[in-house]
């Protein structure tokens, strides 16, 4: 039997994503949150679904040993995968943007230098408005970056803003909105379309009819 990997980013998109997929009638009961497992086989075998870190959801698709993905804007930005990215989920819903000390004024740098975990995004971000910067490729913590003179200012998702704030960091310029986003490889949509259309438009119907979104990223 011919089976429809899904790879989803362990963690809170991966437990929204199966709470989406069961409301669809695809489940997953042998999937717990605290499970060490990798691997899950939906109820009726038709489906299986893999766990890997967010970041990598987007090559798992992109390279066919996941059929479907749900990975955040931002990690598919920031890997510049080559996928169908075909529904907005609504979902993990934050945004990106330049934070730094108060009264930092991004005008004031000859040579600003920027702290992230997203260095491609950053410099597109920049390159688009015409100025240099360097980017310090960060893996976590971004926000010490100003506070210990690593950089001038950092470009960082923002969800409820309570991380800037507890390190005194204001929101300079923000960047874009972000969510999940459901992804398909390219070839598998071709070849298993039986299978994957219904599923992204049943997907799609769950997720117009809600209307309003989550607001956590
Ligand atoms: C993310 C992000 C910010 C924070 C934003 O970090 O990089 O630091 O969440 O959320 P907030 O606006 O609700 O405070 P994450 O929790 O992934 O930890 P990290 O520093 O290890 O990357």
């Amino acid at each position: 039997m011919e089976t429809i990997k899904i790879a989803l980013a362990k963690g809170r998109l991966a437990d929204l994503s199966i709470e989406l997929f069961e409301q669809i009638g695809l489940k997953f009961t042998s999937y717990h949150e605290k499970s060490r497992k990798l691997m899950f086989t939906s109820d009726g075998g038709h489906y299986e679904l893999i766990l890997v870190k967010a970041t990598d959801v987007g090559t798992y698709v992109e390279n066919g040993a996941a059929d479907i993905g749900v990975a955040g804007k931002d990690t598919l930005l920031e890997a510049s995968v080559d996928v169908f990215e075909l529904v907005d989920l609504g979902f993990g819903r934050c945004r990106f943007a330049v934070a730094g000390e108060p009264g930092v004024s991004l005008n004031q740098y000859h040579h600003l230098t920027v702290g992230t975990k997203y260095p491609k995004i950053t410099n597109d971000y920049f390159k688009a408005q015409g100025k240099q910067i360097e980017t310090i490729k960060l893996n976590g913590s971004v926000e010490l970056a100003p506070l210990v003179g690593l950089s001038d200012v950092v470009v960082d998702i923002v969800e409820t803003g309570s991380t800037l704030k507890e390190n005194n960091l204001v929101i300079i310029e923000n960047m874009m909105d972000i969510s999940a986003r459901l992804v398909v490889n390219k070839a598998s949509f071709k070849t298993k379309d039986e299978k994957i259309r219904p599923l992204i438009e049943q997907v799609k119907w769950i997720v117009d009819s809600k209307g309003s979104v989550t607001n956590e990223c």
